[in-house]
């Protein structure tokens, strides 16, 4: 099983399994706007055992995690919000809910500094709500009322990600004090990429050329054309 960044590509395999799987499904354009807003939060899980045979054959994906951070937080704390997560039948209980989520929950801290994720279930969602509550850890929040179109409430559950932002944060600095006995390699200079060696190191002295427009700001006013100048 391969876990990996969404692609673009992917889109309309994942929404096979959303309407597969769940009853709450969105249009093409919810999914891409996901992709393109916050590429580096949803995962597909792909059954790699039977790998596609031609470049026209589509991968096997068997699970998705669609993910974004909230925009305007109402509580003003930088938080990620999971959409939707599904695994086909087939390939349920086998933990790959749990590793999309933990995937989508460390990019959201690495990426985006999240201070925690949000999501909704329904109350009746017995695995998911295991999923959610008992092994990533996640607590509920309150009770929505009616929040699903069927009139079904949801609860609304949040994981405080601090334990990741811990993780991640030690992690630098053990690589700080790593490097730090070792040397730290800085790579190339960059002010030279791209040059000819042999011209950077010439002593020919710098022209200086215009760029952009030569105009002052005043030219760039519009003009009241009726006024007679
Ligand atoms: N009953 C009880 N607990 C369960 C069940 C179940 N049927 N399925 C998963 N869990 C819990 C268990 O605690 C399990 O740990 P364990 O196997 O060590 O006991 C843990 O979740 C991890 O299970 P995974 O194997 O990672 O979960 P799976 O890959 O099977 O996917 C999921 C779980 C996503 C809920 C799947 O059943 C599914 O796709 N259901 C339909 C769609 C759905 O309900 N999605 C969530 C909606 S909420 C939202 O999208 C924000």
């Amino acid at each position: 099983m391969d876990i990996r960044l969404l692609r673009a590509s992917d889109i309309p395999l994942i929404q096979h399994a959303n309407l597969e799987n769940l009853p709450e499904n969105y249009f093409l354009k919810y999914y891409l706007y996901h992709a393109l807003s916050w590429p580096q939060l949803s995962y597909v899980a792909v059954d790699v055992s039977r790998p596609p045979k031609t470049p026209y054959d589509h991968p096997k994906i068997v699970g998705y995690v669609l993910a974004k951070m909230e925009e305007e937080p109402a509580d003003g704390v930088q938080h990620g919000h999971i959409t939707s997560l599904s695994v086909m039948r087939t390939h349920r209980r086998l933990g790959i809910a749990e590793k999309l989520m933990r995937q989508s929950q460390l990019a959201m801290v690495e990426t985006f500094g999240a201070h925690y994720v949000s999501l909704h279930v329904r109350v009746s969602n017995k695995a998911a709500i295991h999923l959610y509550r008992d092994t990533l850890g996640f607590k509920t929040e309150k009770t929505e009322s009616k929040y699903y179109a069927d009139g079904e409430d949801a609860y609304c559950m949040r994981l405080d990600l601090s334990f990741l932002r811990e993780q991640l944060r030690e992690a630098e600095e053990e690589q700080k004090e790593k490097n730090g006995t070792e040397g730290v390699d800085e790579g190339e200079p960059v002010g030279d990429v791209g040059r000819d060696p042999a011209a950077a190191k010439s002593s020919e002295p710098k022209i200086k050329v215009k760029v952009g427009r030569a105009l002052g700001v005043g030219d760039l006013v519009e003009k009241v054309e009726s006024k007679a100048s």
